[in-house]
């Protein structure tokens, strides 16, 4: 089986892609490397999975030239997207990125996707599709009409886009609401990177929301569990239902336990052994106060549940954070 993923040199397609390859699969990468954070981290990922054989291929997927010409020449019989802008913050300073990353990048994706028949197309979606909802856990089934910021807007769109493919041409997909992913070889914009980064080195920690907000923290090997589980999991398209169903689903991926950022905080200080300096500010435009998953569904279709507790997942984060940057 041969599976094109995207965003191979980012941290969740580093992790999944090594993860394959080691299984024997057959994986096609792509991957713009663009600069948004730290290139040496991209960079290094990317050795690794080459000296694991990866087929890798350079592109911008929102040349829609150059996705035409790597589905033509490589014919994937399952696709995983994950290349994407990511970032809450970072969307209010450069919408346009998204539009080009998000929207146009995807709709190449798909669109190929329906024209070599392909038997499955996975996608990172997000938790923050939720938006302002205020209703928890997060379920599937809530509404996810009020996204709080364009990255929302972005992946609540890729959604739509994908029900309406699986609807039209039967194209199988599944979108995937990652919550908070966190890990060795992680992204130096996310809050947990930060906080480690400026602790160790004694620099203060911006709190936003005065440190009162929740997050839903999924250590990256619960996530690689979760999506290598659900490439095999095709939804169906089902004509015996009084309505007839549409081949597309959607997953929570979340650890199902919310954390307050001041207890985060004091995890990493205990790990760490040093003090945090606590610059308190109030929440950011575009944040959201609470991000929590209900996974049943995850663990009714495959069986599995998240494992790693936050305590542990920061342990393995630091012990890694400490060896890259020594
Ligand atoms: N990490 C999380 O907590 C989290 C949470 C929710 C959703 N997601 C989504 O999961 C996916 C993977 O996230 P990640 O944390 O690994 O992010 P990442 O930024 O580390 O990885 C994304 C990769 O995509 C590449 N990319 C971006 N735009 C591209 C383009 N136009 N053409 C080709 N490549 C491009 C980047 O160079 C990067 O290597 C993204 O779609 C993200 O929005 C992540």
């Amino acid at each position: 089986m041969k599976i094109l993923i995207t965003g191979v040199a980012g941290f969740i397609g580093f992790h999944l892609s090594q993860y394959l390859l080691k299984k024997n699969f057959d994986i096609v990468g792509v991957d713009n490397v663009n600069d948004y954070y730290d290139l040496n981290l991209k960079t290094d990922r990317l050795k690794i999975l080459k000296n694991n054989n990866l087929n890798f291929k350079k592109i911008n997927i929102a040349d829609k030239t150059k996705v035409d010409e790597i589905f033509n020449s490589e014919r994937p019989s399952v696709v995983i997207h994950l290349a994407a802008q990511a970032g809450v913050r970072y969307s209010i300073k450069n919408p346009y990125q998204y539009i080009a990353s998000n929207i146009v990048g995807f709709q190449n994706i798909i669109e190929n996707c329906r024209k070599f028949n392909v038997n499955h197309l996975m996608y990172a979606s997000s938790s923050s599709v939720y938006g302002l909802n205020k209703k928890t856990p997060f379920a599937e089934n809530h509404i996810t009409d009020n996204p709080a910021n364009l990255y929302g807007a972005s992946k609540k769109s890729n959604e739509l886009v994908a029900f309406s493919y699986s609807n039209l041409y039967s194209l199988p997909t599944t979108g995937l609401r990652f919550f908070t992913v966190y890990g060795p070889w992680g992204r130096p914009d996310m809050a947990y990177f930060k906080f480690t980064k400026n602790i160790i080195e004694g620099k203060p920690i911006n709190v936003y929301g005065n440190g009162e907000m929740y997050r839903d923290f999924t250590y990256i090997d619960d996530v690689i569990n979760a999506i290598s589980k659900l490439i095999d999991i095709i939804p169906k398209k089902n004509n015996n239902q009084k309505i007839e169903h549409v081949p597309a689903e959607v997953y929570n991926i979340g650890n199902s336990n919310t954390v307050l950022l001041k207890d985060f905080i004091e995890i990493i200080e205990d790990i760490t052994g040093i003090k945090a300096i606590k610059n308190y500010l109030p929440m950011q435009m575009g944040d959201i106060y609470k991000t929590y998953a209900s996974i049943n569904k995850l663990y009714n279709q495959t069986g599995i549940k998240p494992t790693t507790n936050i305590n542990e997942g920061l342990r393995l984060f630091i012990n890694w954070y400490r060896s890259f940057y020594k």
